[in-house]
């Protein structure tokens, strides 16, 4: 059966008739190549190297080999069908010190990976800062240092200048509570610093380096649509406890609060001003607040918060009910949560949304090829059933949604877990590199394509 016209699946579906269907990866969880054509080393290279830095000491040195086989990657894209492929563009590719000189291999590969997307028909999303912090500028403090957020800002200057003439659709960051909280106060993320100062720094630092970078891609890009990917995940007190409650409302604020308001309504939450208050100049909060052109949101599940007076918040990551946790995927499948957090993110700020990652991960025996190469991933298929029927019901519901990205193409380098949980629609073997289309893959082609409805 031919695939029918976009805004026709999308109508059956309850979208809109420019809804965007996409994929998701980040640039060091997939190229690899982390020494090749003058790229410097960022804070992951060098957490990877510590000891117990990463489960089974894996490293993004190869990963998926993306730098290299980009070509074949856009290929399956667009056998997959997909619109639109969202990824990151290294920062120490591009700087491999972080500022100063630009590395002009650097910028070559982005230019191919652009060109090879616009001649598939397939448009190139640009996240500008995933993670990946250039190791010289970690030296001089990173987040913690304000003028972070000026290197960032010219980062983005070359970054703007060189690709906006083909790409419309930037973000600046992912998930910034992410990599704030892991990175500052929750030793599971580089650079591993555990300070609630330094914590509180970086969110204001990364903010007004959110607030500048919006402001030079309106500059320098013309009719470019502009927003920020956060995650966003309601909080529970493990075990519903009470003597958890206070754990799971701050944890909740650093987590869900302390980047969207402040981008969105001007001001931090009540529960962080005066932790906040004494790295906050005159004019911050409106450097932070531009106007944007979208929400991204990135949403798995709930997470869970207990206390824990030893961590350097006194709140520490609870377990989800036994009971609620799926036996593949490791964690709770909640769809209705998911549906509310595009309600009430759609009620506090009134924005369109792109669901910029959802996905679930695996791991276990239905994620690897069976004797006769098929990957018979069915938990995953049942997931995106379920969140995809969630998404339309927030959407009939009336929150303004416009695309939705799966996490992820491929399955990667997924952080502090290494190459435990596998995200991908395509099956990657890291011995030899061959990608495999998991059943969840076809699903998704085919739901693009208007042969099923999300059944
Ligand atoms: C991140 C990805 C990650 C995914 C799955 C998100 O937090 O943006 O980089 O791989 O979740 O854990």
């Amino acid at each position: 059966m031919v695939a029918k016209k976009p805004e026709t699946v999308a109508k059956a579906l309850g979208l809109r008739p420019d809804f965007v269907w996409g994929v998701s990866t980040s640039a060091y969880q997939v190229e690899g190549a982390v020494k090749e054509d003058g790229r410097g080393p960022s804070i992951w290279d060098i957490r990877c190297r510590l000891q117990g830095g990463v489960w089974n000491g894996a490293t993004g040195d190869v990963a998926c080999d993306h730098y290299h086989r980009w070509p074949e990657d856009v290929a399956l894209m667009r056998e997959i069908g997909v619109g639109a492929y969202r990824f990151s563009l290294a920062w120490p590719r591009l700087q491999p010190r972080g500022r100063g000189a630009v590395n002009q291999p650097g910028l070559d590969f982005y230019d191919r990976l652009i060109d090879g997307l616009l001649e598939a028909g397939i448009e190139p999303w640009v996240c500008l800062y995933h993670w990946d912090l250039p190791q010289a500028l970690d030296d001089l403090g990173g987040w913690t240092n304000r003028d972070c957020a000026g290197w960032f800002a010219d980062y983005a200057v070359v970054a703007a200048k060189r690709y906006g003439d083909r790409v419309k659709h930037w973000a600046t960051f992912n998930e910034f509570s992410v990599f704030t909280m892991f990175g500052y106060a929750i030793d599971w993320a580089a650079p591993g610093v555990t300070d609630r100062s330094a914590h509180m720094k970086a969110i204001h630092h990364v903010n007004l380096a959110h607030g500048l970078g919006v402001d030079v891609v309106r500059d320098h890009v013309a009719g470019a649509s502009i927003g920020a990917i956060h995650n966003r995940q309601i909080v529970r007190p493990e075990g519903g406890l009470e003597e958890n409650v206070a754990a799971a409302e701050l944890l909740s604020a650093h987590w869900n609060l302390v980047f969207v308001d402040p981008q969105h309504l001007g001001y931090y939450p009540a529960i962080v001003i005066n932790d906040m208050e004494p790295h906050v100049r005159a004019g911050d909060m409106a450097r932070i607040c531009r106007p944007t052109d979208w929400i991204g949101l990135n949403h798995y599940g709930p997470i869970y918060a207990k206390a824990d007076p030893a961590t350097t918040w006194g709140y520490g990551w609870g377990a989800p009910p036994e009971s609620a946790n799926h036996p593949e995927v490791g964690w709770p499948i909640f769809p209705e949560v998911f549906r509310d957090e595009l309600l009430e993110l759609t009620r506090r700020y009134k924005m369109p949304i792109f669901v910029t990652e959802n996905g679930c991960g695996g791991g276990k025996g239905s994620d690897e090829p069976d004797g006769a190469g098929e990957v018979k991933d069915t938990h995953r298929i049942a997931y995106f059933r379920e969140y995809i029927k969630a998404m339309r019901d927030a959407a009939a519901a009336g929150a303004d949604i416009r695309g939705y990205f799966v996490w992820s193409l491929l399955d990667n380098f997924e952080w502090g877990s290494g190459y435990g949980p596998r995200f991908g629609l395509l099956h990657v073997d890291f011995g030899t590199q061959k990608r495999t289309l998991k059943n969840s893959g076809k699903w998704y082609r085919d739901l693009i394509a208007g042969r099923h409805k999300g059944e």
